[in-house]
This record gives C-alpha cells, sequence and structure tokens, in this order.
C-alpha cells in the first residue's frame, strides 16, 4: 500500500543510538549486542549540533563518518538525524536572538534542548546547512533509510523576532486591517488596531491571564497558528535541504501524540511518512494508548506510519517510572503495529552514564552485558519479527467510524471563557474513542477539513468551532445516508471564534434539527440524570436545554427545572440520521449509545469482544492479520474465526478451534484473501 515511501522488506527493529556518548574502543561491542538482540535499525545523530559544527565556520564529520561506517559494516539501516533538536553553546552567546523568550517575556539563556527560536534568521539559516551538509555527505550510503529532521518540535516563543513574524503572518491572513480588526471583534474592550505595529504576541505581559487562559480568544488562536506553522517551517526548510541531495529518502520528524501546540493535521501533510514517539503514563489505559496511535496514523490520512520512540523498560520524566511489567514491551509493540506502524523503534539502545536521562531504559543496561531481562525480551520480540518477515508491512487499516479530533478547535475549546472549565476536549472524545474501542470497532482518526464519505458514522464531539465547510461537507455525509454524532457545545462559533448568531448550534441546527437555547454548567460532584432504554445515566459538565427542530427525543433530563426536557435527540435527515448528546455522561452510557449506532449501521468489530483482549485488523492486497491483543493478568479462551496461520509462533489453525492465549500475550492470524 505504502511501500514507495516506506521501502522496508521487514518491520523495522531498533532505534535511537548515541555512540558518540561513548569511547570509540565500546562500538564494537555495543554492536555485538545489538546484532544478538536482531537489531536492524540505528536512528543516529539526534543531537550532535554540537559535535558537528564546533564554532561558526568550522564542521567536523570525523566521528560521524566512523558512525556511518560502523553502522553500515554491521548491516544496519539508519534513520539519520539532522541533529537540530538544541543548538550548539557558541551560536547562543555569539547569536543570542536564537534563544527563546517564555510567555513571562523571560529570555532563556544557554541550557536544555529544543530551544531555538523557530523565526530566527540565524537558526534557520544554521541548522538548514547543517541538513544539507550531512545530505550531501551522507546521500552515498544505501543504508539511511529516512531523515529525521530535529526532535520532537515542540514549545513556544514570545520574542521580538517572533512578535515581527507574526504581524507579517497576520497580513498574509487577513489583508487589511480592517479585516483582522473584524476577525479579533477588537470593538470589544477598545481593542481596535490602527497599525499594524500596534499588535503584540499575546502573552502573559499582554492578553493572558496564566496558561491556557486568554483575554482575546482569537488572538490566542492566531498565536497558536502562527507558532505551530513558525516551527512547521524550520521542519519544512531542512526538509527541502535533504532532499536537494537525496530527493528518495523519505522524511520525516517524531511527533508526540496529542500534543497541544503543534497542529499535526497540518504537519502531516508536510511529512513523507508520520512517525511518533509512545510514552504512556503509569496511569494510561489501553484505549488512550490505542487512541493516540490511531490519532498519530490519521494526520497521515494514508501515509505511512511508525512508532520512532518506546521505552524497552521504563522512562525518566515521570513522578513514578514503573517498569514495564514481563511481556508489556512486548505487547505495546504489537499494539502499535496493529494500529498500523510498520517499524518497532525505542529510545534507546544505550543507557547514558550522565544527566536526566541515565535512568531511562535502554537495550543496553549499565550492566552493559546480555543478561538482563530487559536485553532478553528485545531480543526475542527482534527474533520474532525476523520470523515474520515481510509479513504485515504496507497493508492498511479500513475503518467504518470516523472520530474528529481537531487541533484548532481543540485550543478554542479551551480557551473559551466559559461555560465550564471542566469541559476538556480530547477527554470529551476520548470518552467516545475508549467505548468504540472496547468493543473493537476500528476508528480513523479524522480533521474538520477531511472527507467523509468513506464512513457510516461520524463522531464529532464539542464541535464548538466550525470551520467554513464543514457543516457542508456534515450535510451532504448525512443526506446520503451517513449517521452523524454531536454533542453540547458544538457550533456555537466560526474560525475566528465569532459566534454565530440565530441560534445554537449554528450551522449545524438544520442537520441536527435542535435548537438549544441555555446551557447549564454543573458545578463539580453535581449532575442531573436521564433514561434511555429503561437505563438511567448520568448528565454532567454541561447540560443543554433543547427545543425540537424536527428531530425527536430520545432521552429526557430527570432533575432540575428543565426536568422533562430532551437531553438526546435523533434527526432524520436526507437518507441519513444526525444525535445531539446534549450532555456529557459515563462510561455506560458512551458505551451502549455507540453499541447501538453500530448496531443500527451494521459496523462489526474487528474481532470477539472479550474483556481486556484488544482485536484490530490490518488488511493487504491478498492477507488479512487480526492482532488478538491480551491486555489483561488473566488468559483468555479465543475461538479461531477462520482458517490461518498464526504468524509468532509460525502455526497453522482451523476454524472454531479454541485457543489459550496468555495474559499479556500477543497472536497474529493470517488470513488469505
Ligand atoms: C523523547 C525524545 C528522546 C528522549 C525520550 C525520553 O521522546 O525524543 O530524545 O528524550 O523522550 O523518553
Ligand atoms: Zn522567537
Amino acid at each position: 500500500m505504502w511501500e514507495k515511501v516506506w521501502k522496508q522488506d521487514k518491520i523495522a527493529f531498533g532505534g535511537d543510538y548515541n555512540p558518540e556518548q561513548w569511547p570509540e574502543e565500546t562500538w564494537e561491542e555495543d554492536m555485538r549486542l545489538l546484532k544478538l538482540a536482531h537489531i536492524d535499525t540505528l536512528t543516529l545523530n539526534v543531537f550532535s549540533w554540537a559535535a558537528l559544527q564546533p564554532s561558526e565556520e568550522t564542521y567536523c564529520f570525523d566521528k560521524l563518518d566512523k558512525i556511518m561506517e560502523l553502522a553500515r559494516a554491521n548491516n544496519m539501516k539508519v534513520c539519520l538525524a539532522t541533529g537540530t533538536g538544541a543548538h550548539p553553546a557558541w551560536m547562543a552567546r555569539k547569536y543570542p536572538e536564537i534563544l527563546r523568550t517564555s510567555e513571562q517575556g523571560i529570555r532563556r539563556k544557554f541550557g536544555g534542548r529544543h530551544n531555538s527560536c523557530p523565526n530566527s534568521s540565524v537558526y534557520r539559516k544554521f541548522s538548514v546547512k547543517l541538513a544539507e551538509k550531512l545530505a550531501e555527505r551522507y546521500q552515498k550510503y544505501d543504508n539511511v533509510i529516512a531523515w529525521h529532521i530535529s526532535n520532537e518540535y515542540g514549545g513556544e516563543c514570545y520574542c521580538e523576532n517572533c512578535e515581527k513574524a507574526f504581524r507579517q503572518w497576520l497580513k498574509k491572513r487577513y489583508g487589511t486591517l480592517e479585516e483582522l480588526n473584524r476577525a479579533w471583534t477588537t470593538s470589544f474592550w477598545g481593542h481596535t488596531f490602527y497599525d499594524w505595529e500596534e499588535i503584540v504576541l499575546p502573552d502573559l505581559r499582554s492578553e493572558h491571564m496564566e496558561s491556557d487562559r486568554t483575554m482575546a480568544q482569537a488572538i490566542s488562536l492566531d498565536y497558536r497558528r502562527f507558532n505551530s506553522d513558525s516551527i512547521l517551517d524550520c521542519f519544512r526548510l531542512e526538509y527541502e535541504a535533504v532532499k536537494k541531495y537525496t530527493p528518495d529518502i523519505p522524511v520525516t520528524t517524531n511527533l508526540m501524540g496529542a500534543y497541544k501546540p503543534l497542529d499535526y493535521r497540518k504537519w502531516g501533510k508536510y511529512l513523507d511518512f508520520i512517525s511518533w514517539d509512545n510514552y504512556p503514563s503509569n496511569e494510561d489505559s489501553v484505549s488512550q494508548i490505542a487512541f493516540h496511535h490511531d490519532l498519530m496514523r490519521g494526520t497521515g490520512g494514508g501515509k505511512p506510519f511508525v512508532l520512532m520512540e518506546q521505552t524497552p523498560s521504563q522512562q525518566n520524566w515521570q513522578p513514578f517510572n514503573a517498569l514495564k511489567r514481563p511481556g508489556v514491551m512486548r505487547l505495546w509493540s504489537y499494539q502499535a503495529v496493529a494500529h498500523g506502524s510498520d517499524a518497532v523503534l525505542f529510545f534507546q539502545m544505550k543507557r547514558s552514564i550522565g544527566s536526566c536521562e541515565k535512568y531511562h531504559g535502554a537495550v543496553i543496561s549499565h550492566a552493559g552485558h546480555e543478561h538482563t531481562r530487559v536485553f532478553r525480551e528485545v531480543a526475542e520480540l527482534g527474533r520474532e519479527l525476523e520470523q515474520i518477515g515481510s509479513e504485515i508491512i504496507g497493508s492498511g487499516i479500513s475503518a467504518q467510524t470516523a472520530l474528529m479530533f481537531d487541533w484548532e478547535n481543540w485550543w478554542a475549546v479551551e480557551y473559551s471563557a466559559g461555560p465550564s472549565v471542566n469541559l476538556k476536549y480530547k477527554e470529551q472524545v476520548l470518552h467516545y474513542y475508549t467505548a468504540l474501542h472496547r468493543q473493537n470497532i476500528p476508528v480513523d482518526i479524522i480533521g474538520e477539513e477531511d472527507d467523509l464519505s468513506g464512513y457510516k458514522l461520524v463522531i464529532a464531539p464539542l464541535l464548538y468551532m466550525t470551520k467554513p465547510g464543514v457543516d457542508e461537507r456534515i450535510r451532504e455525509f448525512v443526506k446520503a445516508g451517513g449517521t452523524f454524532v454531536t454533542t453540547c457545545f458544538s457550533g456555537y462559533v466560526d474560525e475566528s471564534d465569532r459566534v454565530i448568531t440565530g441560534g445554537y448550534p449554528g450551522r449545524l441546527r438544520d442537520i441536527l434539527g435542535v435548537w438549544v437555547e441555555e446551557s447549564d454548567a454543573l458545578p463539580e460532584h453535581k449532575s442531573n440524570r436521564f433514561i434511555c432504554e429503561n437505563q438511567e445515566y448520568p448528565a454532567e459538565i454541561l447540560c443543554d436545554i433543547i427545543h425540537l427542530e424536527g428531530a425527536e427525543t430520545l432521552a429526557e433530563y430527570q432533575e432540575d427545572f428543565y426536568a422533562g426536557t430532551p437531553v438526546l435527540t435523533e434527526n432524520s435527515f436526507g437518507k441519513g440520521k444526525a444525535y445531539y448528546v446534549g450532555t456529557c455522561s459515563g462510561d455506560e452510557f458512551y458505551r451502549d449509545f455507540t453499541r447501538r449506532l453500530c448496531r443500527e449501521q451494521q459496523i462489526v468489530p474487528a474481532g470477539e469482544v472479550l474483556e481486556e483482549v484488544e482485536a484490530v485488523r490490518r488488511r493487504g492486497e491478498q492477507t488479512e492479520y487480526l492482532f488478538l491483543l491480551n491486555h489483561g493478568d488473566r488468559e483468555q479462551e479465543i475461538s479461531i474465526p477462520e482458517q490461518c496461520l498464526e504468524l509468532t509462533q509460525g502455526k497453522e489453525y482451523r476454524q472454531g478451534e479454541r485457543v489459550f492465549l496468555p495474559a499479556k500475550g500477543v497472536m497474529i492470524l493470517r488470513f488469505r484473501r
């Protein structure tokens, strides 16, 4: 399906390796160990800017030359980083403008990483030059399988450079000050701008009260767009630089899941393939991990998808860095593959001995040998992936259900002053995702701009910001027979956070057949209730007061002055149906409601629904793969749905055979099509 970009013949296995932190004499032993663990891919050069460019005029590639030779001599494929994730100290001293300024207005000193101002022309010039030199120098290495630009781009800058660039960005977006004043509703609180130079960045010295609280939503939204675009421009400049010499090597940068500051859906358009770093916290549920895989996969809209980093055992930056229990590293690696990844890569190959990541998990521990649990587990997985060989690679995922998750909408929902601070976008989307995921329903996570026509069911929780065209796409989708669901706090504003007047939910009103007159924000620990198909569910956070305009009531509030009024409605529209969920509820409601929708639409699960066993399918041209992942602590009895080959053991099974899937166990069933 996507072999043109990601030309691998097996699932790549390996990850970040930093030999520059170690004496050369140790490298051969590292190679012995890594090969023993069946590792075939190394991500090199991630933080090497200072080593490669010791001063403005000097570049020194001697060590990297040796490392590249070492990798080649040991048959390792290389994911080559441009190394621009942290600028050198001399650069910060000589050109302080490359340092970022915080939201408080404080210019940072040298230190940390991901520390360059994205709008500094000095940073852009030097980073592009380095990327170009690397591409020129290593273009002949046919074991370079990908470019890894910078590392985990992120953060924000509020410096004067950025302020100037912001004004330019705004001129491009709005053309005239009149248009900007209109979009920003500057007639409120006397904010009218008469000159572009009067515009300042919205930080804690101007519009912001605390992070994520602003007095001017439209300005803060534009700043977020601008900051995401500025950083994306840095990526794109390096992208162009490496493409000059190596047009056929695919380029990526490692994304970070639901990372709020960067609009990854826009970023996804500029990456040749999507890669991301999976670091769940101890509290994250299986569904949450799956959500992030699907979210990341979705940003590529069908591009190849790769797990760039995960820890082989523990992390170092959480308050409590629990070990991955035996089997969990393998299980989560296959979970990534099940959700579309064509690689299993780690941070990191070898534990460093100094600074803040020395206690981060690695394939080679401080003990320095292969006799550790982590090493054994990695080596065993490596062996299995070798055995699986060219299977799975390039196969896709097909879903009939789409869930909307849109970054700009996320920013807008959470910048909103009122109605409730407890209205968290990701949390609300996750309720629906979790319900579907627990029933093994395949889900694509899409943005507001995406095409809906391939789906049977589209769910858009808190579709607060309706960007131009989205209502029309939804209208067409439902008219043609699709099922659409949205919730409270939807259809309120346009892309500049200006309210669409005439009644909520604005442009979605005719599709849903409801008018929302008011919305009650319930304080914490307060709730209302409703009954649907004889089941009682809580109504929390927001309770919309709804008038029917063609829709039918499926459930009513049970309490308060709006008792007896609709909370859940269904509207027939064209050949399809549109549902409005006027409140936030609990797990049982989301489970029952989505189950009902899937049943009505004949959307079938990827596999048998057993407690804590995740079933996911990938589809190739002549094969289909069913991943069965037992996240639970007890073995589960599985019924083999049809004759197949199980790939991890290379064993054939007959239809209807019953097998036991051990706790944390994985089976990958291959069916012929
Ligand atoms: C990120 C970075 C790595 C490393 C790991 C630690 O994913 O990309 O360089 O810092 O976190 O978990
Ligand atoms: Zn800046």
